[in-house]
């Protein structure tokens, strides 16, 4: 997820670079390892970049001023393809200067598309994916002449996920966009025009917006905005005003960021699972740099981790060793280091980890490797601590998440290490490839399942709003439905700063019904009743038990599931999903409720009291 802007107006001034500046000061919170502006006038294109914050960018700036211009794009950047350096910094120019180009999204073909342009001669500066783009376009500007064509042309060979701006040399009065599944929005000025990742980026200059849709390709000049789908057919966009002001468009109109993140979670979930199936039908995790023969010979995993993180490797825990019949161990980093582990060369050490810089888990791994242990990371944050003392580094995909309490992070957490665990049994053999396929189909289908329950969230507010005064809470869950209530539990002490514990249910009556009294909120996470028929029955029991002893039983059910709903003072639906992927969509009800009570509480649910986002100390 990065943050773009373009402008384009009427004559020579210093304006395009400063709407270009301030946009991506606004823009900061969709990437900000590395930022750049590329400006255009009749001398043709000039930029600047650097890996950092974005005010690196501005000493840059300062110290070396881009020329008066009237066309700019400009781009903050979340590194997914390519660590944040100045190289791999965007925008990425074409090898004879004429084109610059920005892009936000992930291109699942650039391999490919990259070894063709090698081939025919080009030399590439960076790591990224997103330099292919602009060879590519700059090449097809060279034969067709005309840059909008020009990006069609090159969109429709494009696979994956993108908003790509370019603008050319020979005409610095035009920029154009493409857009498909990323997102990209134009502002409408007087005498100038805006395209944006999102109204963020032109709001303190113009309300009047229009909306892109999928596969479409908009040229703006200073008087006209021109819209058309790959193939050059003419599209009439949707006008809109944005009624948000500059903070609440940051946020996306949402009122927390928390909220944006949680509405956030399906693109998260997708843009990590995207490209992770080569064309042959075989798991690709091209930044997974272990040899296959080194996995084969694993015989043990240990996951190692801390808070939300530490339960994503729980659930993982069910998935991999029913995929790849290897003992996983999950482990709390800061307990693993000084519980002198048995951990040698066959251990595979899974370091799950949103900012890749939890010194926990950073201490945790170094003593693992000491002892002989190769380590995966699963990270958000490319080129963090974690990703680099490790082995090897397998990225989730959910741009940056602002707010403290973990939410989209985490699914995406869940979802790497589904791959890891397909990707391990696939090289061990004990899975074929079809059923690796069938599940990835079937990962493939969480992001809209997801999307149903965020659509369903008015009636877990109105709840959440009616328990703000609850004092305690309990989370019960089963199998893979034990790491969801122990995160729910999490949610709501780090957000509502309510006593909650999440138990296994099967642990109910050896202690923890004492705690059960009259009115006490229990959540229970149920089973699909499709999935081990005797895990389903088993919960029911226990809603029953907690039920019959004066509680009030609130339950994450699948839809259909009647015999769950009968012993429910409160249902929360969620869609039919297999058992191992169900805590994809299972969570989300438990999220919400914390996030909507801790609201109703009127407590900062971004920044909650006492916490960290990333807690770099031991
Ligand atoms: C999650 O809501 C918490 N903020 C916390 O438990 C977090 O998951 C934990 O500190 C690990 O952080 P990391 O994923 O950045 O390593």
């Amino acid at each position: 997820m990065c943050g773009i802007i373009g402008y384009v107006g009427r004559e020579n001034s210093e304006r395009p670079l400063e709407v270009a500046r301030e946009a991506l000061a606004r823009l900061q919170y969709r990437g900000y390892d590395s930022a750049g502006i590329v400006v255009a006038n009749e001398l043709g294109l000039s930029f600047a970049k650097r890996a950092g914050k974005l005010a690196a960018l501005e000493e840059q700036l300062a110290a070396h001023p881009l020329p008066l211009a009237s066309a700019a794009i400009g781009h903050t950047r979340w590194a997914t393809h390519g660590g944040p350096t100045d190289r791999n910094a965007h925008p990425h120019m074409s090898q004879d200067g004429s084109v610059a180009v920005v892009h936000n999204g992930i291109l699942e073909n650039h391999a490919l598309l990259r070894q063709e342009l090698i081939e025919a001669g080009v030399e590439f500066q960076s790591e990224t994916d997103t330099e292919v783009a602009a060879h590519l376009i700059a090449r097809a500007h060279a034969a067709i002449g005309d840059l909008a064509q020009a990006m069609r042309s090159v969109a429709r060979r494009l696979e994956g996920a993108f908003t790509l701006l370019a603008v050319a040399a020979d005409n610095p009065h035009l920029v154009v966009g493409a857009r498909r599944t990323s997102p990209l929005v134009v502002g409408l000025g007087e005498g100038e025009n805006f395209l944006g990742s999102d109204v963020a980026a032109f709001i303190a200059r113009t309300d009047q917006a229009l909306e892109l849709g999928q596969d479409q390709v908009v040229t703006i000049t200073p008087e006209s905005v021109t819209v058309t789908d790959f193939d050059g057919r003419a599209v009439e966009p949707r006008r809109f005003t944005v009624d948000w002001d500059a903070s609440a468009a940051v946020k996306g109109g949402f009122p927390t960021f928390m909220d944006k993140e949680i509405h956030d979670q399906p693109n998260a979930v997708r843009d990590t699972l995207l490209g992770r199936v080569s064309r042959a039908g075989r798991m690709q995790l091209d930044e997974l740099r272990i040899d296959e023969s080194l996995l084969r010979a694993v015989d043990k995993i240990v996951v190692i981790a801390c808070g939300t993180a530490s339960y994503a490797g729980q659930v993982a825990k069910y998935a991999i060793e029913h995929w790849c019949r290897i003992p996983v161990e999950v482990e709390l980093a800061h307990e693993f280091r000084y519980r002198d582990p048995v951990v040698d060369q066959q251990t595979l050490v899974v370091a799950i980890s949103q900012s890749g810089e939890t010194m926990d888990t950073i201490m945790a791994i170094r003593h693992a490797r000491e002892q002989g242990a190769k380590v995966v990371a699963v990270v958000n944050t490319m080129g963090s601590t974690i990703a680099r003392e490790s082995d090897a580094a397998l990225y989730t995909h959910a741009g940056p998440e602002v707010a403290v309490a973990s939410t989209k992070a985490f699914l995406a957490q869940i979802a790497a290490t589904y791959l890891l665990g397909l990707y391990l049994a696939e090289a061990r053999g004990t899975m074929f490839p079809d059923e690796v396929r069938s599940v990835m189909r079937e990962l493939d289908a969480v992001p809209a399942k997801i999307q149903r329950v965020i659509d369903g969230e008015a009636a877990i507010r109105r709840l959440a709003s009616e328990m703000k005064d609850a004092t305690s809470v309990l989370f019960l869950g089963r199998h893979v439905g034990y790491p969801v209530a122990m995160e729910g539990a999490l949610k709501l002490k780090e957000l509502a700063y309510i006593h909650a514990e999440g138990f296994a249910a099967g642990e109910l009556k050896h202690g923890p019904i004492a705690l059960i009294d009259q009115g006490q909120p229990v959540f229970v996470v149920v089973p699909s009743p499709r999935g081990r028929d005797v895990l389903h029955d088993k919960v029911l029991s226990n809603i029953q038990e907690v039920r019959a002893r004066g509680a009030r039983t609130l339950v994450v059910a699948e839809e259909g599931d009647r015999a769950a709903a009968a012993h429910a003072d409160t249902v929360f639906w969620v869609p039919r999903t297999p058992t191992l992927l169900a805590p994809l969509v299972s969570v989300v009800p438990l999220q919400i409720f914390a996030c909507a009570l801790a609201s109703a509480k009127g407590l900062d649910v971004d920044q909650p009291r006492n916490l960290a986002k990333s807690v770099t100390v031991e």
